[in-house]
């Protein structure tokens, strides 16, 4: 499986770490173009490479890792998503704290990411953690980091388990896309900045 990351900050650079370690190949990208990641892919290795955001978002497997409010831009340049799989680490806060959480009614921040991704098979996952806990080696002398993920497509899920597993996290399915978007995300969702870990 080949993978992409749109965005290549703290998040979209962390997640990269673990795939170039894991021996994935990983292309990343963000709004200014490729020549302004050629320091963070050499910092990387080799099988990390920077792209536009269509050649990232071409991949089997692609994380979003962008602020809120560059959401809808990110996905704009996305002509068809194919059923290939979204992983949303976003979380609907346009400030540093949750109390900046953006209210979105009845619909949850993974629906809304999947509303500007037709045709994706969306995964929320990663938000719920900070980041020092997504870009160390998630492997402890104590256990491994748990990992929430939620979707509504069953191969999705198996997919996305078998790469968390491979990279040293311990995935643990909250539920749909919907239901367990909700108890994932800030403003209120219990898993919310929920840091544990699991032992073996
Ligand atoms: N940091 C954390 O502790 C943490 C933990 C869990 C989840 N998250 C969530 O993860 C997401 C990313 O957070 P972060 O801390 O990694 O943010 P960040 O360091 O600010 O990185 C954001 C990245 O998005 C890129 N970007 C902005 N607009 C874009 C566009 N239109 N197309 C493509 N790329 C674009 C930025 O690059 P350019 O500006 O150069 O385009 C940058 O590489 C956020 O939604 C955050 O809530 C963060």
């Amino acid at each position: 499986m080949d993978f992409g990351t749109i965005g290549a900050g703290t998040i979209g650079q962390g997640i990269a770490g673990h795939l170039v370690t894991a021996g994935h190949r990983v292309i990343l990208s963000n709004s200014r173009g490729p020549d302004t990641l050629r320091d963070t892919v050499a910092r990387l290795g080799p099988s990390a490479t920077a792209g536009t955001v269509a050649e990232a978002a071409a991949a089997e497997m692609v994380f979003l890792a962008v602020r809120w409010q560059d959401i809808p831009a990110a996905l704009a340049d996305v002509a068809a998503w194919d059923g290939r799989i979204l992983v949303d680490t976003t979380n609907q806060m346009t400030g540093p704290t949750p109390r900046d959480h953006v209210d979105l009614g009845s619909e949850t921040g993974s629906e809304f990411v999947a509303r500007h991704a037709p045709g994706a098979r969306v995964i929320k996952a990663f938000n719920t953690l900070f980041a020092q806990y997504i870009v160390p080696d998630p492997r402890h002398a104590e256990g491994r980091q748990l990992l929430f993920h939620a979707g509504d497509d069953a191969d999705a899920k198996t997919d996305f388990c078998a790469l968390a597993d491979e990279i040293g996290f311990a995935p643990v399915d909250a539920g749909s896309l919907r239901e367990g978007g909700r108890l994932m995300q800030v403003g209120g969702g219990p898993l919310s900045a929920l840091h544990a870990l699991k032992q073996n």
